[in-house]
Order: C-alpha cells, then structure tokens, then sequence
C-alpha cells in the first residue's frame, strides 16, 4: 500500500439548513440527497457528506473537481464509502471516517494506492 494523502474538513451544520435546490443538487448526488432526506437531522447528514468532499478534495493529488463527482454512501453496518467519479482517481482508494452533532461536521479521509 501506497499513502498518497491524509484531508480533513470540518464545517458549521446551520450553513446547511436551508439550502435551496439548485445549490443542493449541485453538491450532492441523488443517492446522498436521498439518504439525508430520511433522517430527521438532515442537514447534520448533508453538513458532514459536504466535509467528506472538502476533505477528499484536499486529499487528491490533482485539482479541479466538481464536488457531485466525490460521493459518499453507506455499507450495509452504516459505515461510509468514499467513490471519486474520475478517471484520474481511478488507481485511488479511500477510506473515510464521518462524525456529526447538531452543531458541527467533520471528516478524516485517507487517500492511498493498493
Ligand atoms: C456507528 C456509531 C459509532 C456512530 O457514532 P455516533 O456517535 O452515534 O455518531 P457520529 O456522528 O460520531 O457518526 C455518525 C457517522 O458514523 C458513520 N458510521 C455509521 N456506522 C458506522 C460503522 N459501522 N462504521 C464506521 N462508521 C460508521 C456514518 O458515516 C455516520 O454518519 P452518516 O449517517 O451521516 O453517514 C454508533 O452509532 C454506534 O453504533 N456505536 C456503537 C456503540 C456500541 O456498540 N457501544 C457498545 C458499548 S456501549
């Protein structure tokens, strides 16, 4: 195993609470809508999938990514799952760690080669 990068973020959950459509649809893919859609606390959801990109982002070792293309989805026990849409990410793997309270989101993200 190759380490490339370590990247962290962590960000306010009330800039998530009322986010229009078009600037929801812009950062967040369909599945990551959907998911924090069904959780009462939906805007801790959004807040930490928001820093999950900011911390991958930080990461990568290239640039110029939209956001939409870093998504995060959940294993079957809950866990977080990192794809990056890209084929420059393509030999990159990642594992990812998501923690949230009412009031603040973060992310831990290790971006390594296999
Ligand atoms: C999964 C768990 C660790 C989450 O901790 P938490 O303090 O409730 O919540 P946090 O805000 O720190 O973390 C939430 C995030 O953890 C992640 N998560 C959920 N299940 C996970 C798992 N099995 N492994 C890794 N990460 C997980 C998710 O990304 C979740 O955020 P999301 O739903 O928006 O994707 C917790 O709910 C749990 O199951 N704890 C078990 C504790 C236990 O068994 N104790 C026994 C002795 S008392």
């Amino acid at each position: 195993m190759e380490i490339i990068n370590i990247g962290t973020d962590i960000e306010e959950v009330s800039r998530f609470e009322n986010l229009d459509t078009k600037v929801l649809n812009r950062l967040f893919t369909e599945e990551e809508l959907k998911y924090s859609g069904t959780k009462k606390n939906k805007a801790e959801h959004l807040a930490v999938r928001y820093c999950a990109k900011e911390a991958v982002f930080k990461a990568l070792p290239f640039d110029k990514i939209a956001f939409k293309k870093i998504q995060v989805i959940n294993d079957k026990s809950g866990a977080p799952i990192v794809t990056v849409k890209d084929k420059r990410a393509k030999d990159l793997c990642f594992k990812i760690s998501l923690s949230h309270t009412k009031n603040f989101a973060q992310a831990v993200v290790l971006v390594y080669k296999k």
